[in-house]
């Protein structure tokens, strides 16, 4: 038995939900444990897409038993209408394989008028929020204001929590935001139905957690965003509100870190980037197009085109570090197939200085300059191949310089958003 966070080495929409859907075959549990409905995890089974923005992505395997962690910020508007979408397209969704820790904090309308209200005053300099209300949330979380799930369920608490926090919340709003203000018999009217819909799924995660690995389950914890959105270790301010690092896995779903076996970063075959914020390899020509438009880089969560650039290895050596990777999976390799030339950055150019680490301040990574190495690319269409030998040359010795690089072996490689367009080199679950 072995437990295997996923998480993003990028700024997110690595491919984890798809990654997730794969692996969650040989899991007991898939457990998400940070973010919210900022994420959106597409997968694609038999031809059909589903995006998760809040269900873990193990969902689609009918045997398999879903957990929502303290960690995450849930809307519940927005996991109602999820499990409501699932059933009618006749997945089976109940408390037998979904459920929410009772922890977990609950987004509210003020968070999301507060979201969008910031934004809207920060004009050119707004961070490019998914507007879904992540950050208010979890700032109330840790100034102890947030309401949780074992709020939601007790109506008396419930109320009072809410009369207790409206009053602030409408000042800032009306006040300092000038934004439309909230009605406090509208919210109730709202959160009181889902505290009925959603009660049978609210438990205490971390215990059944625990019971799942001594009964020999191997785990799944699914990341949301990616490293360098990490509140402590990304592009501060221009990150989400949660840690995304494999580390927040422990503190996310209530386990302790002897419990984790291994890590898998998800890097895309190149870079992308949705809203605002440095971006050294980000090209604004006609091959950052030509990415944008092959690998259909448009946000699934906002809809949002997102920025493409080549891969970024400065980038991912961080991520390795900072999440202490054992295994890659590398995806959307298909996409850069036509692309006569490849560059990889490996090195920043700062000035006079030559530098390999990531750098913190946004001042210095902002005036940094990719060094790249060149690799020949391949014109094969490669969506079909089975195993690496199928793979071009090329191909293959892209791949082993990011292994080199990264000093970390690929265990996946994706060539297709399809569940079957996948090749396992070796099981991160077995592989620690
Ligand atoms: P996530 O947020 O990390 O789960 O990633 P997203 O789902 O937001 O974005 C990844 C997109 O790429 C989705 O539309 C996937 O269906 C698609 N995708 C995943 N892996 C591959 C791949 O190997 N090749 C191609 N062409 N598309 C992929
Ligand atoms: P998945 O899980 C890509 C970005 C937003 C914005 C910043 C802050 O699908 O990879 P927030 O709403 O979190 O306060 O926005 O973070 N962002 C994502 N970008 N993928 C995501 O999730 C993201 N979740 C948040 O675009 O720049
Ligand atoms: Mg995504």
């Amino acid at each position: 038995m072995s437990n295997v966070v996923v998480i993003g080495t990028q700024w997110g929409d690595e491919g984890k939900g798809k990654v997730v859907d794969v692996l969650a075959e040989k899991a007991g549990l898939v457990v998400r444990f940070q973010g919210g409905n900022n994420a959106g995890h597409t997968m694609v089974v038999d031809g059909e897409s589903f995006i998760f923005h809040l269900i873990p992505s193990g969902i689609l395997h009918s045997d398999k038993i879903c957990l929502i962690g303290n960690g995450v910020v849930v809307d519940p508007g927005v996991l109602t209408e999820e499990i409501k979408q699932l059933r009618e397209r006749g997945i089976s969704v109940g408390p037998h394989n979904l459920m929410i820790s009772e922890n977990a904090h609950l987004i509210m309308p003020y968070h999301k008028l507060i979201d969008h209200g910031r934004e809207r005053l920060k004009g050119d300099k707004k961070l490019g929020t998914t507007g879904r209300g992540i950050g208010p949330c979890y700032e109330d979380k840790v100034t102890r204001r947030g309401i949780r799930f074992c709020d939601l369920i007790d109506p008396e608490i419930f109320r009072d929590k809410l009369s207790s926090i409206l009053g602030e919340k409408a000042f800032y709003l009306k006040d300092f935001l000038k934004s439309e203000t909230i009605d406090e018999a509208a919210i109730l009217d709202e959160y009181l139905p889902y505290a009925e819909e959603l009660r049978p799924h609210v438990t205490n995660v971390s215990v059944l957690i625990n019971q799942a690995i001594k009964e020999g389950n191997n785990i799944l914890f699914e990341g949301a965003q990616g490293t360098h959105l990490d509140i402590d270790h990304g592009t501060y301010p221009y990150v989400t509100s949660s840690n995304t690092v494999a580390g927040n896995a422990c503190c996310g779903a209530g386990i302790g870190p002897t419990q984790i076996h291994g890590v898998l970063g998800i890097v895309k075959a190149y870079t992308t980037r949705v809203g605002s914020g440095p971006f050294p390899t980000e090209l604004e020509d006609e091959i950052g197009d030509l990415i944008q438009r092959t690998g259909a880089e448009f946000g699934a969560t906002t809809g949002r085109r997102r920025r493409c650039g080549w891969l970024d290895t400065v980038l991912l050596r961080n991520a390795a570090r900072l999440n202490s990777l054992t295994g890659l999976a590398v995806t959307k390799l298909d996409v850069l197939s036509g692309i006569k030339t490849l560059q990889i950055a490996t090195a920043y150019q700062y000035g006079n200085d030559r530098l390999t680490e990531f750098p913190s301040a946004m001042k210095v990574l902002e005036a940094c300059k990719p060094v790249y190495e060149e690799l020949p690319g391949w014109s094969e269409d490669i969506s079909g191949a089975l195993e690496p030998d199928d793979l071009p040359e090329n191909a293959r010795a892209y791949l082993k310089r990011i292994e080199e690089l990264l000093e970390t072996p690929v265990q996946i490689i994706s060539v297709g958003p399809g569940r079957e367009e996948t090749m396992l080199l070796q099981d991160p679950f077995d592989s620690v």
